[in-house]
């Protein structure tokens, strides 16, 4: 195995050429899309090889079961879409992770007491329908089918018709007990999405919280014009009103106890370099320790939205996409598994997962694989070789404890 870019860590280096973006440079898999598809294709392909049971359900999501599908399974796997241009690590190290530790255990002749499965959940970076873990979140009832349905992609597609383009029934997709009421426990390994593990000299932790986060459009509206023929006096321009308030989100943050507010995508209609547009739509991604402090930074950010509207002859509309409360995940599994791994550190983390959503309705863990530079969500993330076979020996290790 190499130690240069994605690691050749087996199943790594089968997808190191799907999806990727030569544009933005990394990768981006987004769910249906055909990389997404191809991935999906490679996973069961995988999973069949070492013996596993591969199904598909009514969400999209992967399972492969090694024994029947049954109560009290232990539950390990990831996500295998990305942010666009994002890197190799976050979603499929986890993914890959749990076929390997899984071969493993089957070929040191282990016998499980209960069911096991990994799991490919859909959607979890919400790239292109907005909302993050819908696969996990439609699988629990965190979303409705009918919300989720009407979700829309940048090219006005519903997710309802992706769905149905991927032979889903649209009409069977939302809360799905039976396969929920199978997980007996889920513990998902992933790339850390921080530094914390490499101040902490340690190549593999343990999650104990997630920060309350959400994703919310600032959609502003004014008049469409001629460049040229329009006096600035005579303006309702809706860049000037939304620039103004992207440019005060940071001091905003700042002004919070270590919040962190993001603004990476932005749309301007129509778009013309020589028109004043009508319409700015700015998605700003809020998240700080506990719901009330995230919600109040959102707060402010809408009366400074209001604020540069107003001044500009504009208005604005706030719209919440995508919200998951702050998490704690449960001291057990958390303390068993930091005495089973001669104490791991634990930590927090600042990144959603479907860990997160899972976590208020079924037992859940979360490992971490260090992450040298903490980069994530970018071509540059990285994991060495090393650490990613620790990963896997911390996961065969609580798999071969746990099953
Ligand atoms: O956005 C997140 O925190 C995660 O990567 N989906
Ligand atoms: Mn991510
Ligand atoms: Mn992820």
């Amino acid at each position: 195995m190499t130690d240069s870019g994605a690691t050749s860590l087996l199943g790594l280096s089968e997808i190191a050429d799907v999806g990727r973006d030569r544009i933005r440079g990394g990768y981006s898999r987004h769910v249906f899309d055909s990389a997404d598809q191809m991935l999906r294709e490679w996973f069961i392909e995988r999973a069949t090889r070492i013996g596993l049971d591969v199904e598909r359900d009514r969400n999209g999501n992967l399972w492969a079961w090694w024994g029947t599908p049954g109560p009290n399974a232990l539950v390990t796997g990831s996500h295998l879409d990305s942010v666009p241009g994002g890197g190799a690590f976050d979603g499929p190290l986890g993914v890959v992770s749990a076929l390997d530790s899984i071969a493993r255990l089957r070929a040191e002749g282990v016998q499980p007491t209960r069911p096991v499965a990994i799991v490919v959940f859909a959607e979890e970076e919400g790239s292109r329908f907005g909302v993050a873990c819908l696969g996990s979140r439609l699988l629990s009832g965190a979303i409705t089918a009918e919300r989720a349905l009407a979700l829309t992609d940048a090219d006005g597609i519903t997710f309802a018709d992706a769905a149905r383009a991927s032979s889903l029934r649209p009409e069977h997709m939302g809360l799905d007990s039976e396969t929920l009421s199978r997980i007996g426990l889920f513990v998902e390994l992933h790339v850390e999405q921080g530094r914390r593990l490499i101040d902490l000299d340690a190549p593999v932790g343990i999650a104990s919280s997630i920060l309350a986060h959400g994703r919310w459009r600032l959609s502003f509206t004014g008049q469409a014009n001629h460049a040229g023929a329009t006096p600035m006096r005579d303006r309702r321009d809706p860049v000037v009103a939304a620039a103004a308030t992207v440019a005060a989100v940071p001091t905003l943050a700042l002004d919070t106890a270590d919040a962190r507010a993001t603004v990476g995508r932005m749309n301007i209609v129509p778009g013309g370099t020589n028109v004043i547009a009508s319409r700015v739509d700015v998605w700003v991604d809020v998240r700080a320790d506990e719901d009330h402090v995230t919600r109040e930074l959102v707060d402010r950010i809408r009366s400074t939205a209001r604020d540069w509207a107003d001044r500009n002859g504009c208005a604005v509309t706030v719209t919440e996409e995508s919200w998951t409360g702050r998490v704690d995940f449960d001291e057990e599994p958390r303390n068993r598994f930091v005495t089973r791994l001669g104490g791991a550190p634990v930590l927090p983390t600042g990144a959603g997962h479907d860990a997160g959503v899972l976590a208020g309705t079924v037992p859940t863990a979360m490992l971490f694989v260090r992450n040298p530079t903490g980069v994530s969500h970018a071509p540059e993330e990285w994991a060495s070789r090393d650490d990613c076979e620790a990963g896997i020996d911390a996961l065969v290790s609580l798999i071969g404890s746990e099953a």
